[in-house]
């Protein structure tokens, strides 16, 4: 195991915001609805910025916020099929909402980060309406069309990731469409040099409005094969997928990751560095040495391809020391270094690691790494899976491929207090009066509040000094003042028990260890060259004293942050 040092080549007030700051995730249909529709929206958003960051720290204190898909959208996918670029959807809103939302956000210093869904549009949206009309269209070859083979099958073998085939037979004209995702997501081809410009066009749209960076979905799908070759079965494939889980079958080889996408990434960056301090962040999912090409040879490509690579791991110490050692390793020097642990494709954080206890565990360790954090909406309260009866399934994911892929269990409802819908929808529809139960009940929410709402929610959090809520805002705020930790190195320390990840951050003479114990058991550390430090947290948040290092006992799911 390396004990290697890593460092960051600039000194830490060098730092850009999205390297020394912490991104919120926020799903807008689920954070706060302000008309009383059960869907949450930017009006909910705005009110709700003081939770987030006011500058104090009875407030959160995250630096960004990434706003899942709010744009025109027949809602397929919810949102992730978009009908226009540059607008908002009634449902959340409109432009001016907004532009407000920009305003109020960066009065306290919160920047916006949005979704930007380049590799495939709603087919409700103009171009594909256009492009289906005929074979002759102007927008016939803006997405991929194919004829069947010469009997009459698809064009190739590629599977849905929401089940099915990838191809969807245009009786109009006689030909498949390729789609990914679900029939209504139809790909554009981004071989078309007119594609490419309107989408550059869309990017210039909402860096003009003020947006401090962009999301890019499934970025590294834009370019398939030339050929569109078949992809080769899986030898690894799991025995007992769905039977439509044509995708699972195979692996994914020609229908994603080609060389031919970076030259799009590189205009995607030329675009963002014409303007100041913005950032581009990639949805990737590939392996290591394929995933590091993302950030360009020359630094020339995203800022951050997300690193969702904890969340695959057992949750264990030497699997964690192992995957980030693996990151560090595998960066070039320019690379920053980012860390995902929760977002609306995945299993609640509280409820994959080892329950409420290790998911305080995982937020110390998720906030201390050398990179930038990627907090998802609830995570901080420690929300858990929702259970969604299977009539109440909206994600076709879970519609498709069964209820135990069903993405809705991370969107529920922010619990934001025990009133009425968790305080997420408390409103008479309409009037946007507070719910008083004069006339009729509360509207019922797109997806049901959790059963834990009443004692799991932020009013109850904040006025508990040692709840998760406490935790995250006592290190967010921590992590702020502290340039070992959002700018420092990092380095793994071997201390004598393989199920406690120790590691060092260090900023010139600012030193901070972190020893986070992956166990519910009583664990003793011994720090090589290490005497005495100060606990400045616990993740339990009772104490704070000076420890000997050659003998440190760490209680069950105990993390520690020590100043040396
Ligand atoms: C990304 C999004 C996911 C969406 C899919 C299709 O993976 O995160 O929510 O369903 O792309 O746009």
């Amino acid at each position: 195991m390396s004990s290697d040092q890593y460092t960051n080549p600039q000194s830490s007030h060098d730092l850009l915001w999205w390297q020394r700051g912490v991104i919120y995730q926020i799903y807008p249909r689920s954070f706060k609805d302000t008309t009383g529709n059960g869907i949450g929206d930017l009006q909910g958003i705005i009110e709700r910025l003081d939770y987030l960051n006011d500058g104090t720290e009875a407030s959160l204190g995250i630096d960004a916020l990434w706003l899942s898909p709010f744009y025109p959208s027949p809602m397929a996918d919810f949102g992730y099929d978009v009908a226009d670029y540059c607008d908002v959807d009634p449902l959340f809103g409109d432009l001016a909402t907004f532009d407000q939302l920009v305003a109020e956000a960066h009065r306290r210093g919160i920047r916006i980060i949005i979704d930007y869904v380049p590799n495939h549009t709603s087919d409700q949206h103009p171009w594909f309406i256009e492009s289906r009309s005929s074979w002759d269209n102007p927008k016939r070859d803006w997405y991929i069309w194919r004829d069947p083979k010469p009997d009459g099958s698809l064009p190739n073998n590629w599977g849905s990731i929401f089940g099915g085939p990838a191809w969807t037979l245009d009786e109009t004209t006689g030909q498949y469409y390729l789609h990914q995702f679900v029939k209504e997501q139809p790909e554009l081809n981004w071989r078309n040099p007119e594609v490419r410009e309107a989408m550059m066009d869309v990017l210039h749209f909402w860096l003009e409005r003020g947006v401090d960076g962009f999301r890019m979905d499934v970025v590294g799908l834009l370019i398939k094969d030339a050929k569109l070759r078949d992809n080769p079965p899986n030898p690894d494939a799991d025995p007992n997928l769905p039977p439509n889980d044509l995708a699972g079958r195979l692996l994914q080889v020609y229908n994603q990751d080609q060389d031919e996408v970076h030259e799009i990434i590189r205009d995607f960056r030329r675009l963002l560095d014409e303007y100041q301090d913005r950032c581009g962040i990639g949805e990737i999912w590939f392996e290591l040495p394929r995933w590091v090409k993302y950030y360009g040879e020359n630094d020339d490509g995203l800022h951050l391809p997300f690193n969702f690579r904890l969340m695959q791991q057992p949750w264990q110490a030497q699997a964690m020391r192992r995957s980030v050692d693996e990151l560090e390793a595998a960066l070039p020097p320019f690379a920053w270094p980012n860390y995902v642990l929760g977002s609306h494709d995945s299993p609640r954080l509280a409820s994959r690691f080892g329950g409420q206890a290790q998911a305080r565990v995982a937020a110390m360790m998720l906030l201390t790494l050398r990179g930038t954090p990627t907090l998802y909406y609830g995570d901080e309260l420690g929300m858990e899976n929702g259970v969604i009866p299977p009539e109440k399934i909206q994600d076709p994911q879970g519609v498709n491929l069964g209820a135990e892929r069903t993405r809705d269990v991370c969107r529920t409802p922010m619990q934001w207090d025990a009133g009425p819908n968790a305080g997420f929808s408390d409103v008479e529809p309409g009037s946007g009066e507070p719910f008083d139960g004069a006339q009729d009940r509360p509207v019922e929410p797109w997806l049901p509040v959790s059963a834990d709402y009443a004692t799991r929610n932020a009013a109850v959090q904040s006025a508990d000094p040692t709840s998760m809520l406490n935790l995250y805002r006592r290190l967010l705020w921590y992590r702020r003042g502290s340039p070992a930790l959002y700018g420092g190195d990092y380095q793994p320390l071997d201390a004598g028990d393989a199920d406690v990840f120790v590691y060092l951050r260090t900023a010139g003479d600012e030193r901070r260890l972190i020893a986070l114990n992956f166990t519910a058991d009583h664990r003793r550390i011994s720090v090589p060259g290490e005497d005495t430090g100060q606990i400045v947290i616990s993740t339990h948040l009772d104490r704070e004293e000076r420890v000997s290092l050659s003998d440190l006992e760490l209680r069950p799911h105990e993390g520690v942050i020590v100043e040396l």
